[in-house]
């Protein structure tokens, strides 16, 4: 496997697969890779014919300075994992190779960022377009994998994808979980032995909800019960509990079985910021 660090022998080593008339497979991460970024890469070996993994912790999609900090790096760790599962490259830039200039452009993605993430981390789908858009652009993939636990930022860089013309297919790969439901994160590192428990709210309030609207219950009475069983815990704290559009991220207000619906959550637990979605009907 090679280390690649810069953009340069990135776009060597591309094009040398190009050449050889290979199909490349991408796959970005912020490393502290799990089993989640592993099905990542796993897809791209069953799709593609030479896997590229990026590991850059951006900080342009930090709107919070602390969370960029305790962002956990556990670089050896990962090199070994990719190492062992067979991926060809691995992109370790610092942060001047991708940001020699801070950037001026500003990404907007409209609706799609007005409300969950977009609305509670303001600028992070800026970021998270900005650094994505130069990363295509870097290692020029055939097709690039996404997970759906960030089922926003899917539909932020499918619209990124159209609206700048990248020749890419973006590949999004179901979420993984942990043995009790709790959605793979590199952010689990970060939490206490004792709020496992807790963080086991945001996959039991989802599957509940889910369960509870194709029972034809009413999502705003669906929604106090999960609040309030979020409230048992003096520190777990939800940020939002939403019925979405799965594409257009148009928050609703009850089932429509004709639409790709899901639904979404966000919850601080002690210190750690957790998402995660469920599907409802698709
Ligand atoms: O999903 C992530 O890990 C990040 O948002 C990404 C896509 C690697 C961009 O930094």
């Amino acid at each position: 496997m090679k280390i690649l660090r810069t953009k340069d022998a990135v776009k060597s080593f591309c094009q040398n697969l190009v050449n050889d008339k290979l199909s490349i497979g991408f796959v970005p991460t912020m490393g502290a890779l799990h089993q989640g970024h592993l099905e990542l890469v796993k897809y791209a070996k069953e799709n593609t014919e030479a896997v590229i993994v990026s590991i850059f912790v951006n900080p342009t999609q930090f709107n919070n300075p602390d969370d960029f900090d305790k962002y956990p790096k556990t670089l050896d760790n990962d090199l070994e994992l990719l190492n062992n599962f067979g991926v060809d490259a691995v992109f370790v830039p610092d942060n001047q190779e991708i940001y020699p200039l801070t950037p001026t452009l500003k990404l907007d993605f409209g609706t799609l960022e007005r409300v969950l993430e977009g609305a509670f981390r303001p600028g992070h789908f800026n970021g998270v377009g900005i650094v994505v858009a130069k990363l295509l652009n870097i290692v020029k993939p055939h097709k690039a994998f996404f997970g759906q636990k960030d089922l926003q930022q899917v539909a932020v860089i499918k619209t990124l994808v159209i609206d700048f013309s990248f020749d890419v297919e973006v590949v999004v790969v179901p979420t993984v979980r942990d043995h009790d439901g709790l959605a793979l994160s590199s952010r689990n590192l970060r939490l206490e032995p004792k709020d496992r428990e807790k963080a086991l709210t945001l996959y039991r309030s989802l599957s509940f909800a889910k369960a509870e609207l194709l029972k034809g219950g009413s999502w705003l009475d669906i929604r106090a019960k999960v609040e309030a069983d979020f409230s048992r815990w003096p520190d777990v704290k939800l940020e939002y509990f939403e019925l979405v559009h799965s594409g257009q991220m148009l928050l609703m207000d009850g089932l429509h079985p004709e639409m790709p619906q899901s639904i979404c959550v966000a919850a601080f637990v002690g210190e750690v910021r957790l998402i995660d979605n469920i599907s409802v009907n698709h």
